[in-house]
């Protein structure tokens, strides 16, 4: 499926932008996937650039966690940690499996990906406010 961003996603301003790109990937992969045949040239690339940003947001992520002594950063970096293993998952899927098995990988990291935000990263949201508007 397309997922699309939402203002009720809205964490922080660097972070939302983050996200954003994330769901840009994830489309990418959903359109390469529905447009027939996958070429391991172009999945691997497709994967290699949400692997890569994965790592860069959540990197980013739990640094403005520790800087701001946010208390939840260790269980959130287990939850980001369970999301990198499902991108490996994907990432090892062979190319010549098939198109829905794969979709239902990346439907997978598209629902991980969005209760995620709503739940842990809104979270820590609404600690940022609190901190400077006590
Ligand atoms: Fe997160
Ligand atoms: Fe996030």
């Amino acid at each position: 499926m397309l997922i699309e961003w939402d203002d009720s996603y809205a964490v922080e301003d660097s972070i939302d932008e983050q996200h954003r790109k994330l769901f840009d990937i994830l489309n990418d992969i959903f359109r390469c996937l529905r447009s027939g045949p996958v070429r391991a040239r172009d999945r691997d690339h497709l994967t290699a650039s949400l692997r890569d940003y994965c790592r860069h947001h959540f990197t980013n992520e739990e640094a403005l966690m520790e800087s701001v002594g946010y208390p939840g950063v260790e269980r959130h970096r287990v939850e980001h940690a369970r999301f990198s293993a499902k991108v490996e998952e994907f990432a090892a899927a062979p190319v010549q499996a098939d198109a829905a098995g794969l979709l239902d990988l990346l439907a997978f990291l598209d629902n991980w990906l969005i209760s995620h935000i709503i739940n842990s990263d809104k979270r820590f949201g609404h600690f940022l406010r609190e901190r400077d508007e006590p």
